[in-house]
């Protein structure tokens, strides 16, 4: 091979140049990155030729040039095999902890922003109409939502509807009376043991804090009520259980619950599968997080109040030192 006293891509070319494999001509202008990898990844065919071209090299003025595409090289590898271990221990966490759900723009996500509390009035609406028939929310009582979602009167209104038991009496019986406000949202099984009979074994959970209890809570259960799929192929999904990339192993015990139309609003809002879904998510963060609004509202007015203490601080410390600072002592010897 021809080598003269040429720069490296020079010698790279001649390199490739003498032996361009097939593939390497499909490669295209990928492969005329002046690296060694590059003209090594050509082919076994050239292989022996560069080794031999990058020895000759090395003695030759364009040594220390050589050197530093190794080096190159090296990262180049380095890079590639980490992008791919990467690539592969993503697979790897998305199989075993579902898919990741993506962020979603909630109103009530800003520094500054309260929840959509019209939303929660729906979410709560979807709750009662669909998931209350297999899931609790214990840690909710009807007089949590009066001045948040609806007006004492409406509530009063609701809990009254269901029947709670109550007692005992005086003949020692447990009793059935309407509800009232200081009542919890009715369960809809007696313990878990009849959830889970009743649901093929699968328990589902109380949902009072499942935005917390969940990575990502708001938008995961958001994706996972959207995320009923067909199985891809190859996948077989057991009787009973329900393909959901976003569940953990993709198989959720839950059936798709929400349709078009499955909740009547009683703002008017048209039903769709999504509104009911971003409604009910809100709904829950809610009840996750009853204090969000409030936690925000106070911390702006800590945050404004504690500033204008600060800055009058300041100013008092300046205004107080002002005068020892600025004094010049004189020392004044006699003699
Ligand atoms: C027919 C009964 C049924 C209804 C109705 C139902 N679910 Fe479920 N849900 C289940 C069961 C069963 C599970 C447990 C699934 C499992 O462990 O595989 C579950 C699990 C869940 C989970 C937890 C998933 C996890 O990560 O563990 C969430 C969140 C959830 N449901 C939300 C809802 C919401 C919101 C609604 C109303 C729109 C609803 N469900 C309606 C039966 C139901």
């Amino acid at each position: 091979m021809m080598r003269g006293g040429g720069g490296l891509s020079r010698i790279f070319s001649q390199a490739v140049g003498d032996s361009r494999s097939a593939a390497q001509r499909a490669a295209g202008p990928l492969c005329q990155a002046p690296t060694h990898t590059a003209a090594a990844a050509v082919g076994a065919s050239s292989s022996a030729e560069i080794q031999a071209d990058a020895a000759a090299a090395a003695s030759d003025s364009t040594g220390s040039r050589w050197k530093l595409s190794w080096k190159k090289a090296g990262l180049i590898g380095l890079g590639a095999s980490l992008a791919g271990v990467g690539g592969l221990a993503l697979a790897e966490e998305e199989a075993e902890h579902g898919l990741h759900a993506p962020d979603y723009p909630w109103s009530h996500n800003g520094y500054f922003s309260a929840y959509d509390h019209a939303s929660i009035r729906r979410g709560h609406q979807v709750y009662t109409q669909v998931c209350a028939a297999c899931h609790s929310v214990q840690s909710l009582h009807y007089r949590n939502l009066v001045g948040v979602a609806y007006t004492e009167e409406e509530m009063k209104e609701a809990a009254a509807e269901a029947e709670m038991e109550d007692g005992p009496n005086e003949e020692g019986e447990m009793f059935e009376r309407p509800g009232r406000l200081s009542d919890p949202l009715p369960r809809p099984y007696a313990n878990e043991e009849g959830a889970r009979y009743a649901n093929g074994g699968a328990y589902p959970p109380d949902l009072s804090l499942i935005t917390k209890a969940r990575h990502n809570g708001t938008n995961y259960v958001f994706s996972l009520l959207l995320g009923y799929r067909d199985p891809p192929a190859g996948v077989h999904i057991r009787e009973g259980l329900y393909y959901n990339p976003y569940f953990v192993g993709g198989a959720i015990a839950m059936p798709k619950m929400l349709a078009d139309g499955g909740t009547e609003y009683d703002d008017g809002t048209i039903a769709t599968e999504s509104q009911q879904a971003k409604d009910v998510s809100t709904f829950l963060a809610w009840a996750a997080e009853p204090e969000h609004d409030e936690r925000k509202l106070m911390g702006i007015k800590w945050i404004f109040v504690l500033s204008v203490v600060w800055v009058t601080a300041a100013y008092y410390k300046r205004w107080k030192w002002a005068p020892i600072k600025s004094r010049r002592v004189i020392v004044d010897a006699l003699n």
